[in-house]
């Protein structure tokens, strides 16, 4: 079964060799007498054409059984094709093979779904995914699968040119409670007790950081229990790093470095290096967000000194509680519809908005609201001249607390970014790529329902070296060594310099986060030993790779770029999984099962 050419491969030079090639059939015409097949492999296409009537009765019935998705290889001669039948749309459009003979593999039943681009972009999801090596087969997602090896393979030779070392880690790891919900795997050899799956390699890289490895990364599977999302899986990827000796200004450009031989390699761009620096809370109060979109400005702006003595009560009360008013021009888009606006309301009440108040600039200037009644006339003046105000505008409002504020406009910015670009008014160039690093996060956030500190991003990152000292009387004023990596508004990687000494860590654990001293030995005790023999300062980062394919190949779901991904309810339709186990395997893992109903919230 030895095929000479791929099916993407003949050209004119090749008219007159005698060739083999294998593959599905794709299409079947019948010119009367003739019969015109495109075979498929995952390299391209080739017309093929055979004679139903041959002198010989086993050709002719073989190559009658055909029907598309079949599986067959054919034995011909290469022929030019006739001028005017000349394809220049297909790289083997100017030949065809004249077939001499056929062997049948496999007679393709009709598939659920035609194996097209654009038919198959048409399927419903649960469809594709149940039948999803047939949905593989088409064209684009062969591409990505393939884009996705491309990716891999750039990121391995930057990796090793630069030094580094993959090393796996445990997939059968343990529970540590904290970020994410994590999946449990019971042990059978240890009644009762369970491993968790690593939610991210980040205690083992660290420890590998001890053991004198330098240069770490590994391409990782991670798991986490969370709700699902276009760009959230419970199952993903990361490119996962770790550097010993190294400070931010190194991993910023150790990284700039990856992502230009990744877009060199796999997209053949040169990116423009280095990226753009923004901190944690501009990009909140500009764009409302951690992870900002800078492909478009659309920029938020605070009023809350305009606002501090208004007679609107609900924008002097929230300043006077300490909270902010925000507002938020949507430039043309006063012609929203009731619908639309309908929708951002609920958006903006999603995230606890009150209300969100709105002033439409009408034609002659007039502005509509339900609050500018309310307005002094200095009030007025100061939000027509910092925003610019021209008939067709609509500004919204939000006034809350700072945080929720900036997440509530930052909300309503993208959503009227997509209303003006379903209008025409607003271009986000796709291939346009805003690669922004995100610094200065608050080392710790205050948790008002917990009532304490928690790590903003885990409990491992170190403090900026100046803000050490509010570690005990301000936690809230301390930044963290964190950076995360946003492109095009999507968090692609974050990662921290460590701490790397004993008693930091633990003053951390025990005096800021308040995590009882048992506990943290329970948990985090060998770390803190092994911090004891000689821990080297270091740092790490992790990208989701799912993410960084799904950008690259300019898709908007990370299960467009996973070969086999989980729905919204963490199902693999394909294999049909989860499912329930027998009575067996759980006394094999001393499990007694109850399914309790959900309690009410
Ligand atoms: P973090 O939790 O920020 O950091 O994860 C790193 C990156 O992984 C991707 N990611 C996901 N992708 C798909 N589905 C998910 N459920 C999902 N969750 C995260 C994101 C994210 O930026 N150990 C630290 C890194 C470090 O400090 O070195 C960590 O895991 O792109
Ligand atoms: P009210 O006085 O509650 O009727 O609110 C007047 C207008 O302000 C309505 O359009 C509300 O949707 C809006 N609104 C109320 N609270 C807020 C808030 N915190 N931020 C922004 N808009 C608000």
């Amino acid at each position: 079964m030895k095929r000479t050419h791929h099916c993407g491969q003949l050209r004119a030079s090749d008219v007159g060799k005698s060739v083999s090639l294998i593959g599905w059939v794709d299409s079947i015409r019948d010119h009367g007498g003739i019969l015109f097949i495109d075979l498929r492999d995952r390299e391209g296409l080739t017309q093929v054409k055979a004679n139903p009537n041959s002198d010989d009765a086993n050709f002719n019935e073989a190559i009658n059984s055909l029907k598309p998705e079949s599986v067959v290889e054919f034995h011909g001669e290469v022929e030019a094709r006739a001028e005017g039948t000349v394809n220049d749309k297909m790289p083997t459009g100017e030949i065809e093979v004249q077939v001499l003979e056929v062997v049948v593999h496999n007679i393709s039943e009709t598939p659920p779904f035609p194996i097209d681009d654009e038919k198959g972009d048409k399927v419903n999801e649960d469809m594709r995914l149940r039948y999803r090596y047939l949905d593989l087969r088409r064209n684009k997602m062969n591409k990505v699968v393939r884009m996705r090896h491309d990716t891999t393979r750039a990121i391995r030779d930057y990796m090793d040119t630069n030094g580094f070392i993959d090393v796996e880690t445990p997939i059968l790891f343990k529970s540590t409670p904290e970020g994410a919900r994590e999946y449990l795997v019971p042990s059978r050899i240890n009644p009762g007790e369970f491993y968790a799956l690593p939610q991210s390699p980040q205690q083992f890289k660290q420890m590998l950081m001890v053991a004198g490895v330098e240069r770490y990364y590994q391409i990782a599977r991670c798991f986490r229990d969370e709700d699902l999302r276009a760009d959230r899986q419970m199952e993903f990827t990361q490119l996962d790093i770790e550097i010993s000796f190294i400070d931010r200004e190194d991993m910023y450009s150790l990284m700039e470095g990856l992502m230009k031989q990744i877009w060199k390699d796999v997209l053949d761009i040169d990116l423009p290096t280095p990226f753009p620096r923004m901190s944690f809370n501009d990009a909140m109060n500009r764009y409302g967000v951690d992870k900002p979109d800078t492909r478009f400005d659309l920029e938020i702006q605070d009023f809350s000194e305009e606002f501090a003595n208004s007679s609107f009560k609900v924008f002097q009360a929230t300043v006077a509680k300490g909270g902010v008013v925000k507002a938020f021009k949507a430039p043309t888009l006063a012609d929203v519809t009731q619908g639309e606006m309908r929708s951002l309301e609920e958006a903006a009440k999603s995230l606890g908005a009150k209300g969100l108040a709105f002033i439409k600039v009408a034609a002659g200037g007039e502005w509509k609201s339900p609050i500018v009644k309310f307005f002094s006339e200095e009030e007025k003046a100061a939000l027509n001249e910092r925003l610019s105000l021209e008939e067709g505008d609509i500004v919204f409002f939000a006034a809350s607390e700072w945080e929720q504020a900036c997440a509530i406009l930052g909300r309503i910015r993208l959503e009227c970014a997509q209303l003006l670009q379903k209008r025409g008014r607003l271009e986000i160039p796709e291939d346009q790529f805003n690669f922004l690093w995100v610094i200065d996060f608050p080392l710790m956030s205050y948790d008002e329902e917990r009532g304490g500190y928690a790590a903003t991003h885990h409990p491992f990152t170190a403090p900026v070296a100046e803000d050490v000292e509010f570690l005990d009387s301000d936690p809230k004023k301390v930044r963290g060594q964190h950076y995360d990596l946003v492109l095009n508004g999507v968090e692609l990687g974050g990662g921290s310099i460590r701490i790397h000494q004993t008693a930091v860590q633990k003053k951390v654990f025990e005096d800021v986060l308040k995590i009882p001293a048992d506990v943290v030995q329970e948990r985090f005790g060998y770390m803190l030993e092994a911090f004891k023999y000689g821990a080297p300062p270091h740092g790490g980062i992790a990208f989701g790779l799912d993410r960084l394919v799904m950008i690259l190949a300019g898709l908007k779901s990370i299960r467009d770029v996973i070969a086999f991904p989980k729905t919204q309810k963490g199902q693999c339709l394909m294999t049909d999984s989860p499912t329930p186990v027998t009575e067996k395997q759980l006394k094999d893992l001393h499990i007694d099962t109850t399914v309790l109903a959900d309690e009410e919230e």
